[in-house]
Order: C-alpha cells, then structure tokens, then sequence
C-alpha cells in the first residue's frame, strides 16, 4: 500500500504530453494545478515552495529544467550542481503527482529566436553584472506556464527580483495564473538556502551566514532611528560585511517592491537587496523592512 503511493510520481519528458495531461486536468474543472519551477538540486528551500503547492492546489507539478538561456557566458552553466537521482527521490517522499524533466531539445529547437523581456526591472540589482538573465528566465517560466498551465505557481523570495519580474510579466500578458512568493527558508545560522551553497568550503560557509546579519543590521537601524537615509544604512551593512571579511560586494540597494525605485529615505515598503562573491561563488539575499 505504502510503495504504491510512493510511486505514484509520473515522470513526464515531453512537452506535448506534459500540456496534454494538463489540458485533460484542467476539462474536469476540478482541480486546481499548483506548479513550482526550479533547476534541481533540491533543498530544504525548494520542498517548503513544494509542500506550500501541495497546501494550495489539489495536482502538484514540479518541473526541473536547468535552463541555459538564464547563464551568461562568463557563468559556468557546466558546473550548476546537478543531483537528479535524489531530487526524484525527494519528490516521491513528498508524493506530488507530476516532475516535468524535459531535455533541452524539447524546450529549445536550435532555431529558437523569441524572447520576452520585462524591460525596466531587468537592468537593475543583479540585472547590472548578469546580462540577460532575466529575459531567460521570463522566457523560460512563460513556456513552462503554456505547457504546464498552472492555477498557482510558487516562487521564493530569496529571488526577490526575479518574482517582481515575473509579476510584472503575468499582469502586462495577461496570463492566467496566481502567484505566491514563498518566505526565504535559512540555515539556523541564517544563510539563505542556495543550491550556490554547494560551492562554498565551511570557511567560507561560515563568512557567508554573515550576509542575513547584516541585513538585519540595516534592518534594525531603520527600525530605530528617525529619517535615516538609505545611503547611511547602506554605508553600515558595507563595513560589516567588510569586517566579516567579504571582498566582492557587488550590490547593496534599497528598493521599492512595487515599481522597484531606488529609495532616499527608505519607507516600511521597501527591501534591503544585496549580492556578494564569497571565493567564486555569488550570493544574493534580501529583507524587507
Ligand atoms: O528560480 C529558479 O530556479 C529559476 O530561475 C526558474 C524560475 C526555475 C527558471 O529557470
């Protein structure tokens, strides 16, 4: 009885047969399709986004596409960490009903040529030093949206810049789904899980686990001081990571979720985003305040 529900997973490889079992799901009108979008690589942060789908929708997809079109050519696509065997294993544990494992010739024809773009968000945070990333990835989540056709889709806050994006995309093309931006699940010591995190020695680990204290540093200093400005909070996060000994900051910002303006003085709406490089590997995280 056991093993026949822990085997109920179905593997679907084509894109067709993917959209015709969503179709067909979709006629009964019945079941609501709550769908999670990742890489692979599965962690603690991946599964909470996949038992929220499970809180949410009756039929549970995930889908794992290391998606190419979302790595610049300076990122080394080869040596995104790949664990499928397991990752099949996690899926059956928590019982979801479909995994879309497409190749990259069932997604992409070597002639492939359209691109959806969400113009002004991508060019700020980490749209600066990863240039065309996010067109790869509204690209990517619209495709696997028509074939998947999900009621709900869960993404993570950790990628906070990325579920704006993909916002936006929804509401201007009108697509047909709702959004959950799912909390950022840590480590204890705090490290936002990453499957990046794979790539970082315990000493570096450890430096890392720095970089949610010092947004709640920034954090805390807006929550007790009047009229503080985001340049002085900024200037504080940056020495604290420097005395933590990370080198690389690329980015520290604080924003406004809804049309992602820079703020002067930050307001209770805003986020503190940041991206640093610990050894080669680059991290990002984020609080709102
Ligand atoms: O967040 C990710 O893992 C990816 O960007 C996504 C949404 C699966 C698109 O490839």
């Amino acid at each position: 009885m056991m093993s026949k529900k822990i085997n109920s997973l179905q593997i679907i490889k084509s894109a067709k047969r993917m959209q015709s079992i969503s179709l067909l799901i979709k006629k009964s009108g019945r079941r609501t399709i709550a769908f999670v979008p990742t890489m692979g690589a599965l962690h603690e942060g991946h599964l909470a986004l996949i038992k929220k789908a499970k809180k949410v929708g009756k039929i549970v997809v995930v889908s794992i596409f290391v998606n190419p079109r979302q790595f610049s050519e300076k990122e080394d696509l080869d040596n995104y960490p790949s664990s499928i065997k397991d990752d099949i294993k996690k899926l059956r544990i928590l019982k979801i009903d479909y995994l879309f494992l497409p190749q990259i010739n069932e997604i992409y024809n070597p002639r492939f040529q359209t691109k959806v773009i969400v113009e002004e968000f991508q060019k700020h945070l980490c749209g600066i030093s990863r240039k065309n990333h996010f067109d790869g990835v509204t690209t990517i989540v619209l495709k696997l949206f028509n074939i998947i056709m999900p009621d709900v889709a869960i993404f993570g806050k950790k990628d906070l810049q990325q579920f704006i994006i993909i916002k936006t995309m929804v509401r201007e093309l009108n697509i047909n789904v709702k959004l959950i931006c799912h909390k950022t699940i840590r480590e204890k010591d705090g490290l936002a899980m990453s499957s990046r995190n794979n790539h970082l020695n315990p000493k570096e680990k450890q430096i890392a686990a720095g970089i949610y204290k010092g947004l709640k540093l920034g954090k805390n200093i807006f929550m007790t001081s009047k009229n503080i400005t985001s340049k002085k909070i900024v200037k504080l996060i940056h020495s604290f990571y420097r005395d933590l000994g990370i080198k690389k900051i690329e980015y520290i910002e604080i924003m406004n979720p809804d049309d992602m303006a820079y703020s002067i003085i930050p307001s209770r709406k805003d986020f503190i985003a940041v991206s640093v490089k610990i050894g080669g590997t680059r991290l990002i995280d984020n609080v709102e305040f």
